[in-house]
């Protein structure tokens, strides 16, 4: 069957319907079926889609995840979308820690749907009870000296079929600690709430303002950890979050480093 005419589980009405006083600040597009929803709002972007477009796939033949990873989506399994935001008057630097300040948001929209301990890695993991419940893939551009993220998210609802992506960490799922799960719709949109009053406080007051927030749900505070490059170990040390720029810092036998590079990866030494 043609899956173009296949309709998003997710209706763009229903939606807008719940967002509330945020409403007017997104334009939804929902697809059963993209390659990647990151990919197609990177397109649109730059063919100049306003910021607050959000872009919600049931299902993604070529997901990607952070360093080249694949990330895979199944209609009944996850939650998967993009939102292309625009940092009018900041520079590019101002962005570092966008995706840290994006899991705040998860978090918090989490919490307000009944999931409580839903913890944060750096850089972009939301775990809970240590298996990855899900993911944040930030992309980074410049339009003019004004910069844009196409801000992609995956959550697992239901734990994906066994052998299906790349997993680091073992996978989690709200599934596993939500009956019944909570509507989609409703879950989307307390995603767009949170994530809309976090991005204004990070487009005032970069990722610092919210740094502590950050912090308390940080997962690795003061374990050791071994930074990553590829297969390579890049640095070992205690872990100790974040700065205000949403470096990693990490206390090493010369001192304590920070860490910005967006390759990198983290795992339990
Ligand atoms: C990671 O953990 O490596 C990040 C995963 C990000 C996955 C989301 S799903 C929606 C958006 N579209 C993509 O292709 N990737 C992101």
């Amino acid at each position: 069957m043609d899956q173009s005419r296949i309709p998003c589980q997710i209706d763009p009405a229903r939606l807008a319907s719940l967002l509330g006083t945020v409403r007017d600040r997104f334009t939804v597009e929902a697809l059963h079926e993209c390659r990647s929803t990151s990919t197609s709002l990177l397109e649109r972007s730059r063919q100049g889609a306003p910021s607050g477009s959000l872009l919600v796939a049931d299902r993604q033949t070529a997901g990607r995840g952070r360093c080249g990873r694949s990330w895979s989506s199944s209609p009944e399994a996850g939650l998967t979308f993009s939102l292309l935001w625009r940092f009018a008057g900041a520079g590019m630097a101002r962005l570092s820690g966008l995706s840290l300040a994006v899991g705040v948001a998860v978090v918090r929209a989490l919490r307000t749907v009944g999931v409580l301990g839903v913890g944060l890695k750096w850089p972009n993991d939301i775990l809970l009870d240590d298996g990855k419940l899900g993911g944040i893939l930030i992309e980074l551009e410049s339009d003019h000296g004004s910069p844009s993220a196409v801000i992609g998210i995956g959550l697992n609802l239901h734990l994906p079929p066994a052998g299906e992506g790349e997993f680091l960490h073992r996978p989690a799922a709200l599934a596993q600690v939500l009956a019944p799960l909570p509507d989609r719709h409703h879950l989307l949109a307390q995603l767009l709430v949170d994530l809309a009053t976090v991005l204004d406080r990070f487009s005032l007051g970069g990722f610092g303002a919210l740094r502590s927030e950050w912090q308390a749900h940080h997962v690795w505070q003061d374990r050791p950890v071994r930074l990553l490059d590829g297969e390579l170990v890049d640095r070992v040390g205690i872990c100790l979050g974040a700065d205000a720029d949403g470096a990693l810092l990490l206390r090493t036998p010369t001192g304590i480093e920070r860490c910005l590079s967006g390759d990198l990866s983290l795992r339990v030494a």
